[in-house]
């Protein structure tokens, strides 16, 4: 039997996702000792394989096949536009993409001129103000702890996740506006769905009853 792979985004998703799997009998032990380095899983007896990633990198692995089903965060998908087909939301990782700054940024939404907008999420941040605002922008790319930039003047807002908001209101930022909401889903190689159509319809038929029980 032909290996069905999984791409997991590395971290809190991987685990996450392997809880909700176990509920449904998909198993890997050897991916729950914590002191493991290893970046790739079998479980012989599902004929089933996964692969940690970055999370960025999940929808890279989906798309050119070498997983069959990814388990990513909407955000990484929005930003990365990568041809694969999203076949479920699974809920867990809640949270939403907003544009954020201090208080007196918000003015600056309103007019149309152009902005300093820092993200990690160049794409994502693109798209929102060209596409939903029609607003001029200049964007900024950072690699994290994006809150920084308007504090210190490096830009007038910045697009970013928010989930608890603590991060912001520990900075004096605050929410400005909302760009979308945000969850783990479930996406599928194109060519995948097509040849591995019983296993996956399967998979996620199990997934979508698991959920239901929750
Ligand atoms: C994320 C996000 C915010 C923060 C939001 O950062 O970019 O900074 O979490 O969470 P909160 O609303 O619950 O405070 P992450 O922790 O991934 O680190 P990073 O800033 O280095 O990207």
């Amino acid at each position: 039997m032909r290996y069905l792979t999984f791409a997991l985004a590395k971290g809190r998703l991987a685990k996450k996702s392997m809880a909700l799997f176990e509920k449904i009998g998909i198993t890997c032990e050897e991916m729950k000792d914590p002191s493991t380095r290893k970046l790739i899983f079998t479980n012989e007896e599902l004929g089933l394989r996964f692969f940690l990633a970055k999370p960025g990198d999940v929808p890279t692995y989906v798309e050119y096949g070498v997983a069959d089903i990814g388990v990513v965060g909407k955000d990484t998908l929005l930003e990365e536009e990568r041809n694969l087909y999203e076949v479920l939301d699974l809920k867990f990782g809640a949270c939403r993409m907003c544009v954020c700054g201090p208080e007196s940024a918000g003015e600056l939404l309103k007019k149309n001129e152009i902005i300093r907008v820092a993200s990690k999420y160049p794409n994502i941040a693109k798209n929102y103000f060209k596409n939903k605002k029609n607003q001029s922008v200049e964007i900024i790319k950072l690699n994290g702890s994006v809150e920084l930039a308007p504090i210190v003047g490096l830009s007038d807002v910045i697009v970013d996740i928010v989930e608890t908001g603590s991060t912001l209101k520990e900075n004096g930022l605050q929410v400005l506006e909302e760009v979308c909401p945000l969850s783990a889903r479930i996406v599928v190689n194109q060519v995948s769905l097509k040849m591995e159509h019983e296993r996956i319809k399967k998979f996620l038929m199990d997934v979508n009853e698991a959920l239901k029980a929750e």
